[in-house]
């Protein structure tokens, strides 16, 4: 079986470091991909670091995966040697459920396959992810790059993309609505162009001042400091929409005002249990608080084809794989402009 280099976190306090993984063979609808890049997640942050009490060590995490086909199975008819291609949150899925037959793997209800620290049969017993050489991948899970998208800003879209590409989608934003996308990382620059791009009034809210020029050259209509009580009083009833990316327990009470009549707030953030709901601001204005979770394999190529068209990548910092603590440490405060790419090829 295929040994591969990849950078892993051996405990909830270690630093990510070197470490060698076995690949499983390539089986008949599987590929293999040799990885030429992998984006930074803040998920990725979350279970090195054990924040959900759910992580399986050695984690080798990496969801946002673009890479060339180096190994066909046997039955693989749709994609060449040498194709550019990209896997992103998950690996496998039931295919027989609800949801798997409506194309939303995300939410099989036998569970879905992870990319990373799920169980699995393949060699260590749970997967590995992108922060490696290569990876093998059923094919159902494997998505193509249209061409002239760059490979390295693509790579963020198979996470920050779909997270948020799907929840916009899902509830229909259009030319007249207005849309506030909360947190402006990884996820949230993301936000700002796609929405930007269907046509909405797209308002960034920031806690850091210091990126609101950038957040208009992303495509914000307008920035709303969130730290400022009087400005965020002044946009009580204006948005059909709250995308939130806040990447930690917070009071989401303190949002809800922003909302119109029937107005939903969608958490992406993986924050847990929080501050308690006030149910009252929702009552008078039917207000919805929603939760999503990335995007099935169909919408997620779909996305890919939306970003295409509109030449829509991420902002990237391409970085070593040996930066990667520093990376961390830099995302935590919130100084990324505005994903971090890891180029595979420093991966020795
Ligand atoms: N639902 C899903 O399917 C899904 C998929 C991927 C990721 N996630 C989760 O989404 C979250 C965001 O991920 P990401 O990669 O976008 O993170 P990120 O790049 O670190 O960005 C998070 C941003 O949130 C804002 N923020 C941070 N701390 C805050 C605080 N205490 N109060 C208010 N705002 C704060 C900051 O923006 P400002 O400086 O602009 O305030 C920060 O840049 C993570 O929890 C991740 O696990 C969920
Ligand atoms: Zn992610
Ligand atoms: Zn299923």
């Amino acid at each position: 079986m295929p040994l591969t280099s990849s950078f892993a976190a051996q405990s909830a306090t270690s630093p990510l470091a070197p470490y060698e993984i076995t690949r499983r063979e390539v089986g008949p609808t599987d590929v293999q991909i040799d990885i030429e890049y992998c984006g930074v997640c803040h998920t990725d942050i979350h279970q090195s670091k054990n924040d959900w009490g759910a992580s399986n060590y050695p984690v080798v995490p990496g969801h946002e995966i673009v890479g060339k086909v180096i190994t066909l199975g046997s039955e693989v008819k749709y994609l060449k040697i040498g194709q550019r291609v990209a896997v992103g949150c998950f690996v496998d899925s039931c295919h027989t459920c609800s949801s798997c037959k409506a194309d939303l793997e995300q939410y099989c209800l036998n569970g879905f396959t992870a990319t990373y620290n799920s169980t699995t049969k393949d060699p260590g017993g749970f997967t590995y992810g992108g922060y490696s050489k290569s990876i093998v991948v059923d094919t159902h899970f494997v998505l193509t790059i249209p061409d002239g998208l760059d490979p390295a800003g693509a790579a963020p879209l198979l996470c920050a993309g779909i997270t948020t590409y799907s929840p916009l989608r899902h509830w229909d934003i259009k030319s007249g609505m207005t849309v506030g996308i909360i947190g402006l990382g990884g996820l949230g620059h993301m936000g700002v162009k796609l929405s930007h791009a269907m046509g909405a009034k797209t308002v960034m809210i920031t806690t850091s001042k210091n990126k609101a020029a950038d957040a208009m050259k992303l495509g914000a209509d307008e920035v709303l400091i969130s730290t400022d009580a009087v400005a965020m009083n002044a946009m009580t009833n204006q948005f059909d929409f709250l995308l939130n990316t806040i990447p930690v327990p917070h009071d989401f009470n303190y949002y809800m005002p922003l909302l119109k009549v029937d107005g939903t707030m969608c958490i992406v953030g993986s924050v847990g249990p929080t501050a308690e709901l006030n149910t009252g601001p929702l009552i008078f204005g039917r207000k919805s608080v929603a939760d999503s979770l990335v995007g099935g394999i169909n919408e997620t190529q779909e996305m890919l084809e939306f970003c295409a068209k509109h030449n829509i990548v991420s902002e990237i910092e391409v970085i070593k794989m040996e930066e990667i603590n520093y990376a961390y440490e830099r995302m935590l405060k919130s100084d990324v402009k505005y994903r971090f790419v890891i180029d595979m090829n420093s991966l020795s």
